[in-house]
């Protein structure tokens, strides 16, 4: 079950956050420090991280070796973007699992909060229950999550919500890696699950 506040719009209308995240992207650009899965750096991304796992275990990249993980950056508090972006990848395993189980074993779902602050594990636990009982939920210090973040190309800012409360504007994309550690691909945040399966059928060895 999603949390109530959940179904609430985000307090600022979506043109503030487009401008916010244009905003972001420029700031990025010009201090050339910023890759991102579109551009020309794709073959980058990803690298040596530690995080914690919604179990509360530490989790570094190396665990991933020989899995694809399938990792998508969000928070739990996201009114809907997140929801979507994790049902669809939780589907996608699913109906793989349907037609190549040994391929569907070998992708790991990963969803990496944007928000530490309040996705602490005990959040993080409760959250990823709601899509996939194999999706790994992942958080840690501030330091840890921006280190990630950078890695993966990924951006995230937050902006003023209702009653006291925040919103992150995040990147929506789900990254693909291979099991070396290396890039493969990248899927937009409004994906089919349909897409997504026929592209890691095609992308995953047995
Ligand atoms: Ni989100």
């Amino acid at each position: 079950m999603m949390p109530s506040r959940s179904k609430d719009p985000p307090a600022l209308p979506n043109a503030m956050m487009h401008r916010m995240a244009v905003l972001i992207l420029a700031l990025g650009a010009s201090i050339g420090s910023w890759v991102s899965p579109t551009g020309a750096d794709e073959a980058t991304l990803g690298g040596p991280f530690e995080l914690i796992d919604h179990n509360g275990l530490t989790r570094t990249a190396e665990d991933f070796r020989g899995s694809y993980p399938l990792i998508y950056f969000g928070f739990t508090h996201c009114p809907d973007l997140c929801p979507t972006s994790l049902t669809a990848m939780s589907r996608a395993v699913d109906d793989l699992a349907q037609q190549a189980p040994a391929k569907a074993e070998r992708v790991i779902p990963v969803f990496i909060t944007v928000d530490p602050e309040r996705d602490t594990v005990e959040a993080m636990k409760d959250y990823v229950g709601n899509f996939h009982p194999r999706l790994v939920g992942l958080t840690g210090s501030h330091e840890q999550i921006d280190h990630v973040t950078r890695l993966y190309g990924a951006f995230s800012a937050p902006v003023p919500g209702g009653n006291g409360e925040y919103l992150m504007d995040h990147s929506g994309f789900i990254v693909l890696m291979g099991p070396g550690g290396e890039y493969l691909t990248h899927f937009e945040s409004h994906v089919q699950p349909a897409e997504l399966v026929e592209e890691l059928d095609r992308r995953v060895a047995e």
